[in-house]
């Protein structure tokens, strides 16, 4: 079978200093840390080594991702598509709303969570992969919550399937370094 795919997507960089005080619609979920091993197979954490962070309202899980401590990640959708991360950052993944709860603010809330826990295990940065078409709407979601997405690298996968990576901050910014593609 063929594997016809061509995506573009941004690696991004975002800063675990966020303010403390959550949005209000947002005020009674709540959020506990657990191993990634906790997760159902189906939600498929990359490492079970993982941590998952869960939000739940009233006995539900509402929003869910995981969290990488790792020194690299691969984008799993995108063969090759493989990261370095320098020591005070951590990888997110797997970021899920379900359908009928979305626009809710739970994500914007998840991410400040997450963002809060990172820095308390002296992590500076949180990478993450957003789709070209979830970057503009995501960076307008979460910047007025005080966490700002910074994109640093864009991955273009052909459906040659060439993995062209574009650097989009200076040469010397290592959070975050490219160390291989489909076609090595
Ligand atoms: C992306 C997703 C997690 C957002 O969850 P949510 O709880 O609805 O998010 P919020 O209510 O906090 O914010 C919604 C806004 O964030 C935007 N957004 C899009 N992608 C986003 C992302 N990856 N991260 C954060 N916000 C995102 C939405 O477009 C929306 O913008 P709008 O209000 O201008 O339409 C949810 O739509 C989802 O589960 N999608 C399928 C899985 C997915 O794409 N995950 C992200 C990549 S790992």
């Amino acid at each position: 079978m063929r594997f016809d795919v061509a995506r573009e997507v941004f690696v991004c960089a975002a800063s675990t200093d966020v303010p403390d005080d959550n949005p209000p619609e947002t005020a009674a979920l709540r959020f506990t840390l657990r191993s990634a091993r906790d997760a159902a197979a189906e939600l498929a954490p990359l490492d079970p080594a993982d941590h998952w962070l869960v939000g739940e309202l009233g006995g539900d899980i509402v929003t869910h991702t995981f969290l990488s401590t790792a020194r690299s990640f691969d984008y799993a959708p995108l063969p090759g598509c493989r990261f370095r991360l320098r020591a005070d950052v951590a990888y997110g993944y797997g970021a899920w709303t379900p359908p009928a709860l979305r626009g809710r603010g739970y994500r914007r809330r998840a991410f400040l969570e997450e963002l809060r826990w990172l820095r308390t295990i002296d992590k500076k940065w949180e990478a993450s992969v957003f789709t070209a078409a979830q970057l503009d709407p995501a960076r307008r979601s979460l910047l007025p919550v005080g966490i700002v997405v910074e994109p640093l690298f864009c991955v273009r996968y052909a459906r040659d399937r060439h993995a062209d990576v574009e650097r989009l901050v200076d040469g010397d910014d290592d959070r975050c370094v490219p160390i291989t593609s489909y076609n090595e």
